[in-house]
């Protein structure tokens, strides 16, 4: 929830903070995944589960156009970072979401950092990744999340002795510790923990050592898309005839592989957060939903990933939708006010309503307007730098009284000779200064007092948390 506020503030910040030639209307969510090579089934199934909500939910929320622009980063880091940077400065991306493996996500959170930019994880699932920027949101999962619970399984089961077999990197690590600290802790021992190179993994050696071993159960855990190879030679060393049973996080059974695993799943026991199978009616409805926009691909928890943070982004527009046409309507607030001070100085001079005195209203509601606008971006500064909205108001007005003060009291006093002048050719200029002058004797009092109060309570920005969480949000 506090993720999501963040979330929503960065998106208002954004969308306040539109270039001027940018379309505002458009919000293009830059996608960035493994197209292809070795990670290319998550981008696949990443980018089908984006589409699919748009589908199904139209491309247009809140009056904004969503434009999903997909592109590959192959798998590496530095590319990664380069098209997010390019995504930024080049296509006015609003957020960047997907990255299917955890150094892409890393890689891209300092670029999110210095933009503001929401950064939707929809992939990767290494715990500590939403720690690294404020701006970072998960839809996808974390290994601990699906790792302890497969431990508390195994150890009821009559599992003793387990080895596990993890990639050698950010989630396999997650995952060997959460499931190794839990296993013991509920009675059983972990007899090896191996650890298998991410990048054109081959497991056969690692596997005669699980056998040599003789563990009661081999907990595995590899990123989506190497669940088949693993398995096959899983079999191939005779590990299913040997009586090891294979135990890990639903990543090795991934539901877009099923189909090539084959057999060689029957009696594998998976933890994780999605199934296809998966008995709900809304489940059933994705499925069939996917399978029909895909000509029969079944969607995997990478699909559900992006699907989810579509609807966030969705989600978070409905919610921040209006801001920006609701502080124009807010900073227009104050030129009825500034109309007040005119119109009573009109009447206690008994002036009548002339061509002069409507050219003071109009200078009356160019520096009422000004500064409106001086308050409510200097709020919105203040909120994004973490304070709450009563704080940021009174930093706000604590700080603009200053500015609001001097342009109201140079146009008083530079038109107060006018004001009260009666020589010749006075009659004509005597209208305006009264109306202006008359006005700025007001405007501050009504611009620091009355502009604040209405601003918490119609502005409809969300506000940033004091403190963020530095744990357990995904
Ligand atoms: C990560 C990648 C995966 O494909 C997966 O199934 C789990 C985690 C990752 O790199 O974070």
């Amino acid at each position: 929830m506090v993720r999501f506020s963040v979330f929503c503030a960065a998106l208002t910040a954004l969308l306040l903070a539109e270039p001027a030639h940018a379309d505002d209307n458009i919000v293009t969510v830059g996608m960035i995944l493994p197209m292809t090579g070795q990670q290319a089934s998550t981008g696949k199934q990443e980018r089908a589960g984006a589409e699919l909500y748009m589908q199904q939910h139209g491309d247009t929320v809140a009056g904004k156009k969503i434009v999903l622009e997909v592109k590959d980063d192959t798998g590496a880091a530095d590319v990664t970072k380069r098209l997010a940077e390019e995504l930024i400065g080049n296509d006015h991306a609003k957020v960047l979401m997907g990255f299917g493996l955890t150094p892409l996500a890393l890689a891209t959170a300092p670029v999110a950092t210095e933009a503001k930019v929401p950064e939707i994880v929809s992939a990767a699932a290494t715990a500590m990744i939403t720690e690294k920027s404020p701006y970072i949101v998960r839809t996808s999962f974390t290994l601990p999340q699906a790792s302890a619970p497969m431990a508390e399984w195994a150890a009821k089961n009559g599992i003793k002795k387990v080895v596990t077999v993890v990639a050698d990197y950010g989630p396999g690590i997650d995952a060997e510790k959460w499931f190794s600290e839990t296993f013991e802790k509920n009675g059983g021992s972990v007899a090896e923990k191996i650890r298998v190179p991410l990048k054109n993994p081959d497991f056969a050696p690692f596997l005669q050592r699980v056998k040599d071993d003789a563990p009661d159960a081999v907990f595995v855990f590899v990123p989506s898309g190497q669940g088949a190879i693993f398995m096959k030679e899983f079999v191939e060393r005779g590990l299913d005839k040997s009586g090891i049973k294979l135990i890990g996080t639903g990543d090795v059974t991934d539901d877009d592989l099923l189909a090539d695993i084959g057999d060689a799943a029957l009696g594998a026991v998976t933890t994780h957060h999605y199934s296809a199978a998966h008995d709900s009616p809304e489940n059933k409805a994705f499925v069939a939903a996917f399978e029909k926009a895909n000509n029969g691909m079944r969607p995997n928890f990478m699909a559900v990933g992006a699907y989810d943070g579509m609807a966030l982004i969705y989600q978070a527009l409905e919610k921040t939708k209006g801001d920006a046409s609701g502080d124009a309507l807010l900073a227009a607030s104050v030129i009825p006010m500034a109309l007040l001070g005119g119109i009573f100085s009109l009447w206690i001079t008994r002036t009548p309503f002339s061509v002069s005195a409507a050219i003071g209203f109009v200078a009356l509601f160019g520096i009422a307007a000004m500064d409106g606008i001086l308050i409510l971006s200097y709020y919105h500064l203040s909120l994004e730098s973490g304070l709450s909205r009563v704080n940021a108001m009174l930093q706000t007005c604590r700080t603009q009284l200053r500015p609001v003060m001097m342009t109201c009291i140079v146009a008083c006093v530079g038109l107060l000779p006018a004001a009260f002048s009666s020589g010749i050719g006075s009659q004509v200029q005597r209208p305006l200064a009264l109306v202006v002058v008359g006005g700025m004797l007001l405007a501050p009092a009504l611009i620091l007092l009355v502009l604040p109060v209405l601003v918490l309570k119609f502005c409809r920005a969300q506000e940033l948390p004091e403190e963020l969480p530095r744990e357990g949000a995904t």
